[in-house]
């Protein structure tokens, strides 16, 4: 019993510290099913549409680059705070829209909230997880990223039929934002940033509390060490201790964009619609499916994070990501006419956004918050999750256009080379962070991968 209360205790934290991930996917799924609604109700022109969905993203590249300062000088905890008043601001905001206006304005406060508590949450959980399990703990985070997802799958097509159903779909958002702010409001911040303040008395008597005894006053001390060795301001980013592992978080978030993920989620009933599906009430049904294996691999991913490590889990996924692109794009250029190969594109896109569950979905919110020294992390990761932003603007306001252009199978095409690009990138950089404390890792070009 008294073994497993401080697990207890670090499993209960930083599950409310992951709420933060389910209330991000709940934003980023609910709006392909309100917009169906929104759209009639307010007439909004075809411009007016993609600023609704993309005014988000923008917005929380931006405040992500603000959130470095949060999380170094108020803390994870107190910047998570601040983002769920924000996510319950903007759920209300967009329930009770009466205008196109109110509606951005609703976007763009839940866009300040995603930035900066996405940067924050994973903060938390990896700073107060024990290297052994930290991996499956920060990925709780992409885990209620997926099942966010889903839930607003399930809520957008449960509302679909309702008058104003929209107006729930939004509203829906805030209760897990309400419950989070209640609970984490009583819960500790975490050790390392209170070593940071020079509150060591605080620190360690947080870390009792997740801690055994012995290893609360062992891990003080390398916190303290650490703090000591690097003097590191922002501007040394560059500085050649920091800089491969920066260029690494980096990659990490940009390819995570750039191999095309949200296009299947944000576009998935259209895709499936150009795959012969005959009624939008199917294809939205097999987006629901598409919710289900993200969230069952990502479960899947969880464990094995930390037993198998995060290269072979990375390498697996990326591969399957490579393969299952090039399935989908070459069955849209030769043959979607046929119903076998139809099938075919079907079964690959479901397997794509399996694969990307047990790779670059989990490892891009995980290892930065690793590799990355405490003194410049809130800095430096709130810059990588910046590029995620960035990039998922890119490839979501580029999706329709590309294919309008060039076809799906191109667009896909393309995709899959960006993937193939990443696996070599990844195969000569990516550091093995499995077992380690967050203190003793480093990252070397060519040579991390041995460490
Ligand atoms: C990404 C999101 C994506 C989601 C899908 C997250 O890791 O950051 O952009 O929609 O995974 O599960």
């Amino acid at each position: 019993m008294e073994k497993s209360t401080p697990r207890l205790v670090t499993y209960t934290l930083s599950i409310f510290a992951a709420i933060t991930g389910l209330l991000f996917g709940y934003d980023t799924g609910v709006i392909s099913g309100a917009l169906l609604f929104v759209k009639k109700d307010f007439i909004l022109t075809i411009y007016e549409e993609q600023l609704v969905v993309s005014v988000m993203l923008l917005t929380a590249g931006i405040a992500t680059l603000f959130s470095g300062y949060f999380t170094d000088k108020l803390g994870r905890k107190i910047t998570i705070l601040i983002g769920s008043i924000l996510f319950i601001a903007g759920a209300l905001f967009l329930a009770f829209a009466m205008s196109f206006h109110d509606l951005i304005i609703g976007r763009v406060i839940t866009g300040l909230a995603i930035g900066i508590s996405m940067t924050a949450a994973p903060m938390y959980i990896a700073e107060i997880a024990p290297a052994k399990i930290r991996g499956g703990l920060v990925t709780t985070n992409q885990l209620f990223v997926t099942i966010g997802i889903l839930l607003a799958f399930i809520m957008n097509y449960a509302f679909s039929g309702i008058e104003d159903g929209w107006r729930w779909m939004f509203g829906f958002g805030m209760v897990p934002a309400v419950i989070q702010f209640i609970a984490l409001a009583c819960f500790p911040k975490t050790p390392r940033f209170l070593a940071s303040k020079g509150k060591f008395k605080q620190a360690l008597s947080v870390l009792k509390s997740i801690r055994e005894a012995d290893q609360a006053e062992k891990e003080l001390e390398k916190i303290k060490g650490s703090l000591k060795k690097e003097k590191t301001k922002f501007k040394e980013l560059l500085h050649s201790d920091i800089w491969p592992a920066f260029t690494v978080s980096i990659a990490l978030h940009s390819f995570q964009q750039l191999t095309g993920i949200n296009a299947v989620i944000y576009y998935a009933p259209q895709i499936f619609l150009s795959t012969g599906f005959t009624s939008t009430h199917a294809a939205i049904l097999a987006t629901i499916g598409v919710g289900v294996v993200n969230v069952l691999m990502t479960i899947i991913a969880l464990p094995l994070l930390d037993r198998w490590g995060r290269r072979p889990l990375f390498f697996t996924g990326l591969f399957g990501m490579i393969v299952t692109l090039v399935a989908i794009g070459l069955s849209f250029l030769f043959g979607i006419q046929s119903k076998f190969i139809a099938i075919i594109s079907i079964v690959s896109i479901m397997a794509f956004v399996g694969s990307f569950a047990i790779s670059l979905g989990p490892m891009s919110w995980l290892m930065p918050n690793e590799m990355l020294p405490i003194k410049v992390k809130g800095r430096a990761v709130s810059i990588a999750i910046f590029t995620n932003w960035f990039c998922n603007f890119i490839v979501s306001g580029t999706f329709l256009t590309l294919v309008h252009f060039i076809g799906i199978g191109s667009t896909f095409s393309l995709y899959a080379a960006i993937a193939l690009f990443a696996w070599v990138f990844f195969y000569v950089c990516l550091p093995e962070t499995k077992n380690k404390l967050l203190e003793d890792i480093k990252v070397n070009f060519f040579i991390s991968r041995k460490n």
